[in-house]
């Protein structure tokens, strides 16, 4: 059987299935159920981070991790402190503040499994125990990686990453602040490109790469972003909610403005599929080891999840 230590492995759902495994062992090792009252937050943490999604950004930060050679522990610490903050932000989106919907990933939503207040303390928890863990020794022995690690990813998830984008993502429904193609590319940028950069760039943090490998894997982690955000728009536009584990045509009901409201399904397409051009063009560098990832860039938009 092929596994991730391959030089060139060439089956991407084979790779991703088998990075999900790794995540949810890891995760089920970070986040022990305690004894006493409190075990209900843990179980509710659990509920959402373990077990469900495609792992997208903590596949980027393994495949990142390994064109450096990073030992596989370290780098899935940081895949399950992104996954934990991708969990919250998922958490938290779908209250009935915001986007207030009852599926995810194919199950209730926290809220509805548990409790609202519950829920948004699962979140808040999700996301403390990411940079805990982003700053244990185990992720890395030089304490300035460790840092680096918390500060980028705190700013990617904070008012000038995924909290700005969702606050810009209210402020777009219903026409509430006009939007035009470069309004709402910084909104996309900000609630879903944020998180994904750092996934695809955290690898070469770990690794020490040098400064154009980082910035290669930063840019490549930007159109991939822009490119996901856009697929997951058409994918509430044209999917079932059974295929995709999540409400869908919500988008339109809510009147928000996407990409597919601007422009209709075929130029947004068109738009995603010249993003993951040039998202792969950005690992020219690093060869063949890189594979999986432009096979990432095209999964993202062709996936019907
Ligand atoms: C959904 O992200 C939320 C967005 C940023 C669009 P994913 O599509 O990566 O969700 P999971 O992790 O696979 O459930
Ligand atoms: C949410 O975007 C992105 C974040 C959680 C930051 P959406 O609201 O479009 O995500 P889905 O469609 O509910 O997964
Ligand atoms: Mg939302
Ligand atoms: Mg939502
Ligand atoms: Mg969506």
């Amino acid at each position: 059987m092929s596994t991730l230590t391959l030089e060139n492995p060439t089956s991407l759902p084979l790779a991703m299935t088998q990075a999900a495994a790794e995540i949810d062992q890891a995760l089920d090792v970070l986040l022990p159920v305690p004894e006493g009252a409190e075990a209900r937050l843990f179980e509710s943490m659990r509920y959402s981070v373990i077990g469900g999604g495609k792992r997208l950004r903590g596949f980027l930060v393994l495949e990142g991790a390994r064109q450096f050679g990073v030992s596989r522990q370290a780098a899935l610490r940081v895949a399950c402190a992104i996954e934990m903050v991708h969990a919250y932000s998922l958490i938290h989106d779908d209250l009935p503040a915001m986007d207030n919907d009852d599926l995810r990933r194919g199950k209730p939503t926290n809220h509805k499994a548990f409790d609202e207040a519950t829920a948004i303390l699962a979140g808040d928890s999700l996301q403390c125990h990411a940079f805990t863990v982003l700053g244990e020794e185990d992720t890395h022995p030089d304490p300035a990686v460790r840092i680096e690690l918390v500060r980028m990813l705190a700013k990617a998830a904070g008012p000038r990453g995924m909290c700005g984008g969702q606050m810009l993502d209210m402020m777009a429904e219903q026409g509430k602040s006009p939007q035009d193609e470069a309004a709402i590319g910084r909104l996309q940028t900000l609630k879903t490109g944020k998180l994904i950069e750092f996934s695809a760039e955290a690898g070469a943090v770990l690794g020490k790469a040098n400064l154009s490998q980082r910035h290669a894997l930063l840019s490549y982690g930007r159109d991939l972003g822009a490119a996901f955000q856009i697929a997951d728009d058409l994918l509430d536009a044209t999917a079932t909610a059974e295929e995709a584990g999540k409400a869908t045509g919500k988008d339109a009901a809510m009147g928000k403005a996407t990409l597919v409201s601007l422009y209709g399904l075929d130029r947004a397409r068109l738009q995603a599929e010249r993003l993951v051009t040039q998202a792969k063009g950005h690992l020219d560098a690093f060869g063949d080891k890189a594979e999986l990832l432009k096979m990432l860039a095209n999964f993202v938009i062709e996936r019907r999840s």
